[in-house]
């Protein structure tokens, strides 16, 4: 077993960092393949908490090389404040790190653009990190990459070229665009402390798989969100899915060995668009609370609702997942009943997935299990669970048709029940 990757199975939030931090204790390294700093990976080590945006959530680990692929896009500002985190701790020797060249910058034009989109009547519920302009960018083939952080010359004149092309956006909605001179000045600045970490990402990750040692691919957002399988408009504007773990990281799918899904036990959403499941009134405000339900990087209250199985089947069939990872199950502690979605209805006909238009019209069908009232928290093993709790774990490998081989019952590292490991 070489190579494990990690995705989201919901919308984001479903406590990834955790899990990669389980799964990357004994990882030799760990590429983060998509996003930016829209992600937000919380990390509770011994009762202190840790956010990350950008550098892989197993950089608090002392072992693993920590990677930033291709796939992503980097906002030098939170990259170089992460480092220095790392730092003072300790954690950063010589080659511990590489930031991918083909990695793509995120400019402050992209802020701009993001926040103005935001305010008007197109607004999805970005992050207003910057992403989705930035992504646009990529694909029109006129981003500046990482590697441009390296050569100053050439670096002022794309970055002039850029603004240029975002001119006519930016001054139709009265807004100014930043000066090119001085946003050169400020990036070439942090700059310095990128640059010696830039390398080619895809040649580390080839030479640890000949090697046969351990890779973590480590995905941020969730399946729900990603450009081709998510609820588009509704969604970041990356390859989220195992797919992009491959794209995003330049590892080829024939290494990959185990994709990992995590799924919260019950789900959540932040922005717009359609949430099938929420609870709306009391009900949601009580899972909210329950979970600790604020986003890591907007401190945004989250979306709440009831566990979506046709969600989770979508997910399993776009990544071919081989496992769920199920986190936060105690937060459900204390009610007598769940409510879990098992289909949608829409227009009269039964639907086992979501479909591409009309999620927001759907009816759930529910069915209706036996709740727990136990503090689940403390559970080491399975059999440490009330009845009811294994029941709703088995309830969703049925429906799935895959195992939960990890169980997340508390915040803290520890807080876990490991069912079969996916690195064996
Ligand atoms: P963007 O990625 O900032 O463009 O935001 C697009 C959509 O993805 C919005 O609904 C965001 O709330 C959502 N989103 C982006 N990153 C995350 C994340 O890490 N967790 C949860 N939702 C996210």
């Amino acid at each position: 077993m070489s190579a494990l990757v990690v995705v989201g199975a919901q919308w984001g939030d479903e406590g990834k960092g955790k899990v990669v931090d389980l799964l990357t204790a004994d990882a030799d390294l760990v590429v983060r393949f998509g996003g930016g700093a829209n992600a937000g990976h919380t990390l509770v080590v011994g009762g202190e908490k840790v956010v990350f945006h950008l550098v892989p959530s197993a950089a608090l680990h002392p072992r693993p090389r920590c990677l930033l692929g291709p796939g992503m896009v980097i906002d030098p500002k939170v990259l170089v404040r992460e480092l220095e985190v790392l730092r003072a701790r300790g954690l950063l020797p010589a080659g511990r790190m590489v930031v991918s060249e083909n990695a793509h910058l995120v400019l402050p034009q992209h802020f701009l653009v993001d926040g103005l989109r935001e305010a008007g009547p197109g607004a999805i519920g970005t992050t207003k990190r910057g992403i989705g302009p930035c992504y646009q960018d990529r694909a029109a083939r006129r981003g500046l990459r990482a590697i441009d952080l390296a050569h100053p010359a050439e670096l002022r004149e794309k970055l002039a070229a850029n603004l240029e092309a975002w001119r006519p956006f930016v001054e139709a909605a009265g807004a100014e665009l930043p000066d090119a001179a001085a946003v050169a000045d400020e990036y070439l600045a942090l700059g310095e402390a990128i640059v010696p970490w830039i390398g080619d990402v895809t040649e580390a990750v080839y030479a640890a798989h000949r090697a046969g040692h351990r890779i973590v691919l480590e995905g941020a957002q969730g399946t729900m969100l990603d450009i081709d399988h998510g609820t588009f408009p509704y969604v970041t504007s990356s390859s989220v899915t195992a797919g992009g773990a491959c794209t995003g990281s330049g590892l080829g799918p024939t290494a990959i060995d185990h994709v990992v899904g995590i799924a919260k036990a019950y789900t959540t959403r932040v922005g717009e668009g359609p949430l099938p499941t929420e609870l709306h009134g009391d009900e949601g405000e009580a899972l909210r609370r329950a979970g600790g339900e604020y986003g890591a990087t907007t401190g945004r209250p989250r979306r709440c609702g009831w566990l979506d199985l046709p969600v989770l089947r979508h997910a399993v069939r776009v990544n071919g997942l081989s496992s769920l990872a199920l986190t936060k199950l105690d937060v459900l502690s204390g009610r007598e009943t769940l409510e879990v979605c098992v289909a949608y209805e829409l227009d009269g006909a039964r639907r086992d997935t979501p479909p591409a238009r009309g999620l927001e019209r759907v009816t759930p069908i529910y069915e209706r299990v036996p709740g727990w009232t136990e503090d689940v928290s403390g559970a080491r093993s399975l059999g440490d669970l009330p009845p009811a709790a294994r029941a709703y774990v088995a309830r969703i490998e049925e429906a799935l048709e895959i195992p939960v081989s990890i169980l997340g019952v508390g915040a803290d590292r520890d807080a876990t029940i490991v069912l079969s490991d996916p690195w064996a």
